[in-house]
């Protein structure tokens, strides 16, 4: 397979595309990639430039970019960001940028996902969701959601759902929504980080992301790829006891990230006549959860057969419930940003 980037692109272009990786470039001797010549020079030229005084290997810089470009890893040897810089200047309309994660799959993490951001979009916030499962997405179909995204110069636009909130998903890119994507983990994260940098998204309060399930590279890179503000973890009660939560709970907080809040999900389910609760999966795991994440329980969901109808149909926004609305309300309580911002 041919590499990624190759030495006749424009260094300007590579790293407005790989954020980050203007640090290699200063690694290796070409020193300004950021600076204005950058946005005419190619990466052949620029080595040629700049870099022949220190006797750099253009070979070298290529496999260190390429690397870059499959892993998210910065190669070893990568200068420090200097201070002041934004690698992420890209997307600088995105206020919070909050990851949905799971340790395992069918949790309800692209439920949850898909709550986070209509609660938000109820209170009046600009709300994006990048549905980052590439291997499972199912954020569209929640939503109802068909369109292709449109396109605005060299960037993706997101579909709207009904109530305004954006969204991209690799579902709205397949030719069919039953085509399965097999993919290796390296490019699941090259595409997400694309999801990020190469689609408009406009101005936002909150860009939900919905996570690659488990605890494996996948999330990892997205983790380290995104300017994350901040993670919700998902679980049911019969998670913890297979150690999958705290898996996560450690992940995230090896990559210096902060978990807001954890919510567990399909925790009983209510009787229709008798309001009986019945824990199907056991009793709560809450104060444990808590304990192991050291973040606040944002909400109990239960099991409703009118999220699973809603969800199907394409009508999620429709849903209402009052452990909806207090999990909306306790998010809205430790949020990074608790009002619209105007405009
Ligand atoms: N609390 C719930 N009540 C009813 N159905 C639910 C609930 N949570 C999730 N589901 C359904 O279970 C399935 C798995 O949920 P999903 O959010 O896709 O899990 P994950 O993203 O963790 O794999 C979906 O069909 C979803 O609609
Ligand atoms: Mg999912």
């Amino acid at each position: 397979m041919a590499p990624t980037i190759s030495s006749d692109l424009l260094i300007a272009d590579v790293v407005k595309k790989y954020p980050g990786s203007e640090r290699i470039f200063t690694k290796h001797g070409v020193g300004c990639a950021g600076c204005n010549i950058s946005k005419v020079e190619t990466i052949a030229q620029g080595a040629a430039g700049h870099g022949k005084a220190v006797g750099m290997s253009l070979d070298a810089l290529l496999d260190d970019l390429n690397a870059f470009a499959d892993t998210g890893k910065l190669p070893p040897g990568t200068p420090e960001q200097p201070k002041g810089t934004n690698t992420m200047t890209a997307q600088a309309g995105i206020k919070n940028v909050i990851a949905v994660m799971s340790g395992k799959g069918g949790v309800g993490k692209s439920l949850v996902a898909g709550l986070l951001a209509v609660g938000l979009r109820r209170h009046g916030f600009r709300v994006g969701i990048l549905d980052g499962d590439i291997t499972g997405p199912s954020i569209p179909r929640m939503f109802g959601v068909r369109g292709k995204p449109g396109v605005h110069g060299q960037k993706l636009l997101p579909s709207m759902t009904q109530t305004g909130i954006g969204i991209i998903s690799m579902n709205l890119l397949l030719p069919s929504e039953e085509e399965a994507v097999i993919w290796r983990g390296p490019m699941v994260s090259g595409a997400i980080r694309q999801f990020f940098t190469d689609v408009e998204w406009g101005d936002l309060d909150y860009l939900i992301v919905d996570l690659p399930p488990g605890t494996s590279d996948a999330p990892l890179t997205v983790m380290q790829a995104l300017p994350v503000t901040g993670t919700i973890l998902v679980t049911t009660p019969q998670a913890l006891a297979t150690m999958v939560v705290t898996k996560a709970v450690r992940l995230v907080k090896q990559l210096g990230g902060d978990i807001l809040g954890v919510v567990e999900n399909m925790a009983y389910v209510e009787m229709p006549e008798s309001r009986e609760r019945i824990e199907v999966f056991g009793p709560s795991q809450g104060l444990k959860l808590v304990i192991a994440s050291g973040a606040p329980l944002l909400a109990r969901v239960p099991i409703d057969p009118l999220i699973a109808h809603l969800a199907d149909n394409g009508k999620i926004e429709e849903y209402r419930s009052p452990q909806f609305e207090e999990l909306q309300h306790n998010f809205l309580a430790l949020a990074p940003l608790k009002e619209p911002s105007p405009g």
